[in-house]
């Protein structure tokens, strides 16, 4: 295990009823600005259950925030957010709502030109304003995590900044937010999840108990009770296991002192930039295709992986691991999300033209090893078509 240095400040209030909670968390003095996507929140009721919280406290709401959020609408959340001295920023919605509140509350305090903050993956941030969220998807930890990403509509570019001072100061997770889902969100949501922890586990052994066994236990549970909220969306406590596990699966606690991958997630990203399939649907593809190629390199942890998630005990390393991979993709199936690219309609063009968009971005080396070169992802990509 290597060393590490862990600490995560966000304060996590969870279950039923929580969204009460923001009433002790934010002061009355707090000028707020509550952001949100596309409705959803004002057909579940969310916002309801928000604006009670929020009595007695002043706040102006902005909605619109996309899915995979663009930069211009940031742009102009920014400017509202100056003009109106906002002191806090509350996202109530999925990744996309709470990522791009990020960008807002970085920008807004960034005296420079706001694409510094991607140019420089973050580093310029010295300062953001608090944010607090209440999330209604459970899939990319971004509720209790220092990243956000977020799409240049008129380039095609999906990109990513990471700063502390973006880390949520709390989240509320009421697994009860989650039951209107739709199915194609519930499954993009667990398969989301389920591949954070595999970016994280599956690449090299490095004698790390607690690491490995942390893994084994959320994919468990996200493969366990992701079918049930298929069936029944309201099912509580499936939906608090989903809902928990993706939290857990990226708030910084699993990568600690061990190897990361992350490369199906730096070109899925291209994927959704160029393409705009959701996040979740670039992952599914991938992923299998980058362990077939990539599989001599991860033997040791596909075949632990094989026989701790899904109990295949018998046969050579080789053997388990193909086995697995199977699972891995009917699972993906299973929940509603496609493996291949020509699902989509695409073809070897867009393989080139990831792969352009790739070395644009400077994404020459990626994986466990950095030794994914974009020949590789080219070849690899290829048993994806
Ligand atoms: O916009 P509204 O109307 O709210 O609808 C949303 C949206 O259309 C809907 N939705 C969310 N909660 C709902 C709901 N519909 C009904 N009931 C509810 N309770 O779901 C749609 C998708 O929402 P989105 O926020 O885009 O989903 P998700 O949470 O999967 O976020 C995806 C974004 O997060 C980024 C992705 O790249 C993508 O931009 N990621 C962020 C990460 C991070 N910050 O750590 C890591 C991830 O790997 C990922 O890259
Ligand atoms: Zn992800």
């Amino acid at each position: 295990m290597d060393n590490f240095t862990f600490y995560n400040p966000t304060r996590i209030h969870f279950g039923r009823g929580e969204i009460a909670k923001i009433t002790q968390e934010i002061g009355p003095e707090m000028k707020v600005m509550i952001t949100y996507g596309g409705g959803s929140i004002k057909k579940n009721g969310v916002l309801e259950q928000v604006k009670q919280a929020l009595k007695g406290i002043t706040f102006i709401e902005f909605g619109g925030i996309e899915p995979n959020p663009h930069y211009e609408t940031l742009l102009r959340a920014i400017d509202i957010v100056r003009e109106e001295k906002i002191d806090f920023l509350l996202a109530v919605g999925g990744g996309s709502v709470i990522d791009g509140t990020k960008f807002i509350a970085a920008g807004a305090k960034y005296p420079g030109h706001c694409w510094d903050i991607i140019e420089s993956g973050g580093d310029v941030v010295k300062e953001a304003l608090p944010i607090g969220c209440v999330l209604t998807i459970a899939a990319t930890g971004s509720e209790m995590n220092n990243g956000a990403s977020l799409t240049r509509a008129e380039t095609n570019d999906k990109v990513l900044f990471i700063s502390p001072e973006v880390l949520p100061r709390f989240s509320i997770l009421d697994p009860e937010t989650t039951f209107s889902l739709p199915a194609n969100q519930t499954g993009n949501g667990v398969i989301d999840a389920f591949v954070h922890v595999l970016e994280q586990y599956i690449t090299y052994p490095v004698h790390a108990k607690v690491q490995d066994r942390l893994a084994e236990g959320l994919l468990n549970t996200l493969k366990e009770e992701g079918p049930k909220v298929l069936k029944n969306p309201t099912d509580y406590d499936a939906r608090a296991n989903i809902m928990w596990a993706a939290t857990m699966a990226l708030n910084g606690l699993l990568k600690t002192g061990i190897p990361n991958d992350w490369a199906t997630h730096m070109i899925g990203m291209e994927l959704t930039g160029l393409y705009g399939l959701d996040h979740a649907q670039t992952l599914t593809i991938l992923m299998p295709a980058l362990w077939k190629y990539k599989k001599a390199e991860k033997l040791e942890k596909l075949a632990q992986y094989a026989a701790n998630v899904w109990g295949i005990e018998e046969g050579s390393d080789e053997s388990k691991a193909d086995q697995a991979i199977e699972a891995t993709i009917h699972f993906f199936e299973s929940m509603g999300l496609k493996t291949r690219l020509s699902d989509y309609d695409l073809g070897s063009q867009a393989i080139t033209e990831v792969v352009a968009k790739l070395k644009e971005h400077g994404l020459t080396a990626l994986g466990e090893h950095a030794n994914i070169h974009l020949d590789d992802v080219e070849k690899f990509m290829e048993l994806a078509l």
